[in-house]
């Protein structure tokens, strides 16, 4: 997959890069020969991902342990990575978490939590990497998801968090194109094997139904992502700024479809 684009010398930072679809993402550009940096807030996560960089192909790797909800150390780890590898060319925003529950069931609290995860951690890490970023040339992705512009049961915190991201992303490609920065959003798929597809469709039979839901007829690849941002972070992208845009095989053309209100069932069946 990466070896149809050149990243020699250039720096990607990837958050949140050590698992599923980001570490795909971090690893896709190392075997296009880039210098990456990958962090999250496990330090084993860390290493091994940093680890597998290397054996990519990535000119350099390495990676911190922090958490996006600390604005200083986010802050702090963007000014050490930019310290080791200069400017960076390319910044993955995809630090997130999830979880299954209804509104009137979940605490103040663990709303807040997806909130301060993603949106605020976005937050931090656009303002962050800013005094780092390639004058002209840096290529910004946030890694979004359909709950940002599709209503699914159970998943109001993810959906209001989301959409802020997407906001973010849409009010940072004005302010920042005058400065040679573009941004953009992916939208990942249903991909397969990844922690977020496994907390929304637990099941054999809720796989299944997503599977059929899907257009193209399979689930996503982690790579399906990563292509896409390839191409967002290459020249040839060069002109395309602000936009949102999906690796789904077709899926979010039908809107939330079935999935939502299964995930809402199940809650209110007591298994979810
Ligand atoms: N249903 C309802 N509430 C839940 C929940 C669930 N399944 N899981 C956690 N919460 C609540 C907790 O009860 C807590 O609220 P409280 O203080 O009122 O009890 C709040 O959310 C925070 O939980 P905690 O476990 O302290 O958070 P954390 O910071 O350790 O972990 C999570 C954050 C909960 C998002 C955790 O699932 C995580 O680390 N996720 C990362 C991986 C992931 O989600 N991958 C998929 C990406 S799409
Ligand atoms: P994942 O494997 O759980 O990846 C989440 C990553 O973020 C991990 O590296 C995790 O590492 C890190 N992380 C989580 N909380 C963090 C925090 N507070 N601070 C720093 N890092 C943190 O999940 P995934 O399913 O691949 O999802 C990746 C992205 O794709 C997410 O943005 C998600 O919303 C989006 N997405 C996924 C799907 C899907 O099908 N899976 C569909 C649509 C959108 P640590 O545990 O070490 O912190």
């Amino acid at each position: 997959m990466g070896n149809r684009f050149d990243f020699k010398g250039r720096t990607v930072v990837v958050i949140g890069g050590t698992s599923g679809i980001n570490r795909g993402i971090a690893l896709a550009f190392a075997r296009a020969g880039a210098q990456v940096a990958v962090a999250s807030r496990s330090q084993d996560k860390v290493d091994d991902t940093v680890t597998e960089l290397a054996r990519a192909g990535a000119a350099q790797a390495m990676g911190l342990a922090f958490d996006v909800r600390q604005a200083q150390a986010v802050a702090d780890g963007l000014a050490a990575f930019h310290s080791e590898m200069g400017d960076f060319d390319v910044l993955v925003s995809g630090a997130a978490g999830n979880f299954p529950a209804l509104m009137a069931e979940m605490s103040v609290n663990a709303f807040r939590t997806v909130v301060e995860i993603d949106l605020m951690g976005t937050v931090h890490v656009m303002k962050g990497a800013y005094p780092f970023l390639r004058r002209p040339g840096a290529s910004i992705i946030s890694v979004s998801a359909p709950q940002a512009f599709l209503p699914y049961e159970g998943q109001a915190h993810v959906c209001a968090a989301k959409a802020g991201v997407d906001m973010i992303t849409r009010t940072l490609a004005l302010e920042w194109a005058p400065e040679g920065i573009r941004i953009n959003s992916v939208v990942p798929g249903y991909i397969a094997d990844t922690e977020g597809a496994r907390r929304l469709a637990p099941t054999e039979q809720a796989l299944d139904m997503v599977q059929r839901t899907i257009p193209q007829g399979r689930l996503g690849a982690v790579g399906d992502v990563a292509g896409l941002c390839l191409f967002l972070a290459s020249d040839l992208a060069g002109y395309v700024n602000g936009q949102v845009i999906s690796a789904d095989g077709g899926l979010y053309q039908r809107g939330s479809g079935q999935l939502g209100q299964m995930i809402g069932n199940a809650l209110r069946a007591g298994k979810g």
